[in-house]
């Protein structure tokens, strides 16, 4: 998990390709990271809702709306992670 401006962003690898989410649950705001990653999915570890680590999609309740995904480059080894939603 990384700060980027302000937001709490969850970082992934899944079989080498990087993907991010905002890491906030958007059933009561919980944070993702610490739930168990099962395959492309995280598990909040609140109450159980799963999210999509490839776009954020709430795929079970208690979760309906999807929690933000963001572009992810990896430029000479570093992971670089961008904000979007204020562009
Ligand atoms: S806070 Fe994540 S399922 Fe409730």
């Amino acid at each position: 998990m990384v700060d980027v401006e302000g937001a709490q962003v969850a970082v992934f690898n899944l079989e080498g390709h990087y993907y991010a989410i905002e890491d906030v649950c958007t059933h009561d705001g919980g944070m993702l990271t610490g739930g168990p990653i099962e395959g492309d999915q995280i598990v909040c570890p609140r109450h159980g809702a799963r999210f999509s680590i490839r776009t954020g999609q709430a795929l079970t309740p208690p979760a309906f709306e999807p929690t933000a995904a963001f572009p992810v480059r990896l430029i000479d080894g570093e992971i670089q992670v961008r904000d979007d939603r204020w562009d």
